[in-house]
């Protein structure tokens, strides 16, 4: 790598810039904080930035004495300075489907929603769900909640109605917002169906009263009189001003449920002043955003990036930001090229998943495209090689564009890592440093800071105020998962190798937690799943190297009885408890599993086995049965 092409775009004043607030938020983080809080706009400013402390119950807590409103902050602030700007430009997947929202007329939009949600009878505090494909809707669901200061809690659309019906018991959701039908290439996707199959699950712990359905498609869907609306006509009705709630800095904007190592996905909670700093700051610094920028994060509105990188970051600061409801390549390869041409993209932040799909293509594809709005191309998800970090730089990027691999979580509420664009020059596969006030650091197994270049589990010495404050309604579960492995830290689940000038490299997920194609999924869930299929004793998921997805999921199951079992029982199980998108590469049927004697099954020997990764099993002596060993390895290659 040469020198020139590194440091692509980074200027001395930039870098300088960067460098005088990572001093800042290190040596001041009180006034570094207030100052960036003062960003946005308050009703009441607050005094003081952090009461975070990682010690005892742990508190997470920032502008404890703030006042605002996020939705107010994403459309109200602009509306005297730029109201025909537009804020929102979307694409739906057939040709020619495009609308272009102005701040003004998002605000209406917006202002509509909030003020039939009120007159539904939705609270503040409540939780709203919202189950919505790409649409603009989604975007103006997610900000009418935020105005009347509903806590709306965004659910994937490939979720299965058990998985669904989990979430909207556990948040106690009171209002759906969900498509007539959503469409995926050819696909239809019956979001209405399974969102009535779901709330049939909940049976009596249902809080849902309403349910909105917004005609995505033309297909006609079964509505249940006094319980169900039409949006477009409900909507029409009400009026396109709405006075938004003032909130308290602390009261939860948004819950997001996210899978762990063990148990029921969690619902993390983020707060309303804390996130909303945090999203518009690490927006404005990580993609060096500037007024003219058109903005595309291609992640789902499910996912936190979604939240913080296609809503509230660039929307807080005032942005455009496009919305496209369609696959990379449907109805052919290069769709989305096609789009950032056609609605001058200039900041494209995509998954490494994307890039390795588009290098697989024909190289004509990319490159019959120009390309030439781009400025700024950015990745979140997963580590991403050196080599597709090139191929993105060089054949979407023309080699004139910053690349920015970003390392963050659910939990964090915003990027943590990544070599900014235009102020760190970046390493290719590294996620690189910490941005300013972020406290990263490494430990090792015995809980000992790790000082200088090494290796280690990556924790955070203090909070930032994009930190998620709990888990809802389990406070206990959010120190335990959190703070007790590293104590007095926030423990990622990740861990890193660093350089002797602070370079930090992710060598992923230290825990049972495998990340397929960025989605986070617990294997502890999917062993779950499965259990409800009759015919299987046990199982163990786990992650193995993936070209495409990175990881890939592997599934190892015991069968009742030798003979009578079905691998497409274990398929549905998991597709029906948890969703489509978790269903295994691979099943393979064995005697047992690997064993302590304790009981505890060996995950690292199943992961290295799966991989067909039988250099080093290490020390077998501690198994229950050390002959499982060759037999399982003998059933992996048998049943290839
Ligand atoms: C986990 C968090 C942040 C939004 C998307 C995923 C992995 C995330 C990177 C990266 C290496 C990464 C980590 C992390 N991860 N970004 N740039 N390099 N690994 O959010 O579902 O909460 O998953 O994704 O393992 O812990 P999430």
């Amino acid at each position: 790598m040469s020198e020139a092409f590194g440091t692509t775009g980074v200027t001395p004043q930039r870098a300088g810039q960067y460098h005088d607030m990572v001093q800042e938020a290190a040596a001041h983080p009180e006034a570094f904080w207030l100052q960036q809080a003062r960003g946005l706009t308050w009703h009441k400013q607050p005094t003081h930035a952090s009461r975070s402390d990682f010690s005892g119950d742990v508190t997470v807590e920032w502008f404890a004495d703030g006042r605002l409103n996020a939705s107010e902050n994403c459309l109200d602030r602009h509306l005297s300075t730029q109201p025909d700007k537009p804020a929102l430009i979307w694409e739906g997947q057939e040709d020619g489907q495009r609308e272009v929202l102005t701040y003004q007329q998002l605000h209406a939009r917006v202002c509509r929603l909030a003020n039939l949600m009120r007159r539904l009878g939705v609270k503040k505090g409540e939780c709203v769900a919202i189950h919505l494909p790409m649409v603009a809707e989604g975007v103006i669901a997610m900000l009418a909640c935020a105005r009347i200061g509903a806590i709306h809690v965004v659910l994937f659309g490939g979720f299965s109605a058990e998985g669904l019906a989990e979430r909207l018991t556990d948040s106690g959701a009171v209002l759906v917002l969900t498509a007539n039908s959503a469409r995926r290439g050819e696909k239809r996707i019956p979001s209405k169906v399974t969102i009535d199959d779901a709330i049939v699950r909940c049976g009596q712990s249902s809080c849902v009263k309403h349910v909105l359905v917004v005609p995505v498609t033309d297909d006609v869907v079964s509505m249940q009189s006094g319980r169900d609306l039409d949006y477009a006509e409900a909507v029409s009705q009400e009026a396109p001003e709405c006075p938004a709630e003032s909130m308290s800095a602390l009261d939860p904007l948004f819950l997001l449920y996210t899978s762990g190592s063990t148990g029921r996905p969690k619902g993390l909670v983020h707060s309303t002043g804390g996130y909303m700093v945090w999203a518009a700051f690490t927006h404005a610094t990580v993609f060096d955003h500037k007024p003219t920028d058109v903005f595309w994060c291609t992640a789902d509105i499910s996912w936190i990036t979604g939240h913080t990188y296609v809503v509230y970051g660039p929307l807080a600061n005032g942005g455009t930001i496009m919305v496209y409801e369609g696959l990379p390549s449907w109805p052919q390869p290069g769709r989305w090229w096609d789009v950032i041409d056609r609605n001058g993209v200039t900041t494209f932040y995509t998954s490494p998943t994307v890039v390795r799909a588009a290098m697989r293509e024909d190289e004509a594809v990319v490159r019959s495209r120009s390309l030439k709005s781009l400025r700024i191309l950015g990745t979140v998800g997963e580590p991403i090689s050196p080599e597709a970090w090139h191929w993105f730089h060089d054949e979407v990027g023309k080699g004139q564009c910053a690349v920015v691999d970003t390392w963050w979580q659910t939990e964090t509420g915003g990027v943590m890592i990544t070599a900014a664009a235009n102020a760190i020059t970046p390493r290719p596969g590294a996620a690189s440093l910490p941005l300013p006030g972020v406290a990263a650091t490494l430990l090792d197994a015995q809980g000992v800071e790790v000082t200088g270049a090494g290796e280690g589990l990556l924790c955070m010495a203090q909070s930032w105020p994009g930190q998620a404050m709990t888990i809802w309604q389990d406070h206990a579960r959010y120190r335990q998962t959190y703070f007790t492995t590293c104590p007095n830290h926030y423990f990622t689940g990740d861990g890193a190798r660093r350089e002797a000038d602070g370079y930090y490299w992710i060598t992923g997920r230290v825990d049972d937690v495998v990340n397929v194609s960025g989605h986070r999924i617990g294997t502890a869930e999917i062993e779950d799943a499965i259990a409800t299929d009759h015919e299987v004793v046990e199982s163990a998921a786990v992650g193995i190297p993936h070209d495409l997805k990175g990881q890939g999921l592997v599934v190892f199951v015991v069968p009742r009885e030798a003979g009578v079992f079905h691998p497409s029982a274990v398929n549905s199980a998991v597709s029906k408890g948890v969703g489509r998108y978790a269903v295994p590469e691979k099943i393979y049927v064995v005697r047992d599993l690997p064993k302590t004697r304790s009981g505890k099954i060996v995950r690292r020997l199943l992961r290295k086995i799966a991989a067909h990764d039988l250099e080093g099993l290490g020390d077998l002596s501690t198994l229950a049965d050390p002959d499982i060993v060759s037999e399982l390895i003998a059933a992996v290659k048998e049943q290839q």
